[in-house]
């Protein structure tokens, strides 16, 4: 056979396959404890502990039946948790969002007494809290960005006095960073982080979170303010304009179907990068499980390390405590 005729090379790939110590040697990711953010439904009242029935293992809890969960977060090693609040009213421009004794702030006053080193991360916006469910305020029918800002900010401070440890701004109003970092840092909180949802999506993958957190819109949609799922430049501007105006973290969401942008914004930022594997991640996933047509701890664990893979740092996930309970026996 003459040289330089065939230019194709036989490779033994196979080589760094053969054991399970020679595979663990190479791996090249990996799903730890420490990447973990657990999701908790906070509702204003009492006795409450209600399973989502979209969210299997997921229950929304009032303070006074929540110690448990929290006790078993962090005994799992889980290292952070974000609220989302359920009030007792809504009116038209959220004032729970952002009352001193709103759900969030003294959910967030209990878990911090009690729980010092457990992270507490805010969700901050208003949808939850306004009774037309849109993120922002409202004229008609229109969403108003800059009169919104304004309520997220003073949302953001509360957060912040109550004690959460970082902001994290979900209402996809354009500047929410800038205003929130300017009014934290207006009333002393410079050195609380702003944990960006950068790249959100109008997704129909939020469904079963809107019914645990009763946050649907109660007219249209959200695309006049969420992306289009259709657009990858789009998300880079998203991205870019958060980090100018002093994004600490970045969240991608959902995740499953926008691995690719999550590739994206890590290779262009040096920021921590968040994947929120959302509700309907969750609730397909668990769905498939109990009717016992895939096997939950192997799909869960492949599809969270694929998003790291892409390049997130830290996963949101209702997945949380089932992982830590996984890698505790592995
Ligand atoms: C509200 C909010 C949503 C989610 C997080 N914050 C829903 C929405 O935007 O409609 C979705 C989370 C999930 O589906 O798990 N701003
Ligand atoms: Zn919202």
């Amino acid at each position: 056979m003459k040289e330089g005729i065939h230019m194709f090379q036989f490779s033994r790939h196979r080589r760094l396959r053969t054991t399970s110590a020679m595979r663990s040697l190479v791996r090249e990711n990996k799903l730890e404890k420490a990447d973990l953010i657990y999701p908790l439904f906070v509702v204003e009242g009492e006795n409450v502990m209600t399973e989502v029935s979209s969210m299997p293992g997921v229950f929304q809890y009032s303070l006074d039946t929540i110690d448990k969960e929290l006790a078993e977060i962090v005994a799992l090693g889980i290292p952070s948790v974000i609220l989302f609040g359920l009030p007792a009213e809504k009116d038209a421009i959220g004032t729970g969002a952002f009352h001193t004794h709103g759900i969030i702030q003294e959910a967030t006053r209990y878990i911090k007494t009690r729980y010092p080193d457990l992270i507490v991360i805010a969700d901050t916006c208003l949808c939850e809290y306004t009774d037309h469910g849109h993120c922002g305020v409202i004229e008609g029918e229109t969403i108003l960005n800059d009169e919104s800002l304004a309520i997220l900010s003073q949302t953001a401070v509360s957060q912040a006095e109550a004690g959460a440890d970082i902001i994290a701004p979900s209402n996809m109003m354009d500047g929410f960073v800038y205003a929130i970092r300017q009014a934290l840092d207006k009333a002393g909180y410079e050195n609380i982080p702003i944990m960006s949802y950068a790249v959100k999506y109008a997704s129909a993958y939020y469904g079963p979170f809107r019914d645990a957190a009763d946050g649907a819109p109660q007219f249209g949609d959200r695309k006049s303010y969420q992306m289009d799922p259709a657009n990858r430049r789009e998300a880079k501007r998203e991205a870019a304009s958060d980090v100018a105006e002093g994004a600490d973290f970045l969240i991608i969401k959902p995740a499953m179907a926008y691995m690719d942008i999550i590739r994206d914004t890590r290779n262009a930022h040096d920021l921590p990068i968040v994947a929120y594997n959302v509700s309907g991640e969750y609730a397909m996933v668990k769905a498939a499980a109990q009717n016992g047509w895939i096997e939950e701890e192997k799909i869960v664990m492949e599809t969270l390390l694929g998003m790291k893979r892409a390049g997130a740092d830290i996963i949101m996930t209702y997945h949380a405590k089932d992982v830590c309970r996984w890698i505790d026996q592995a």
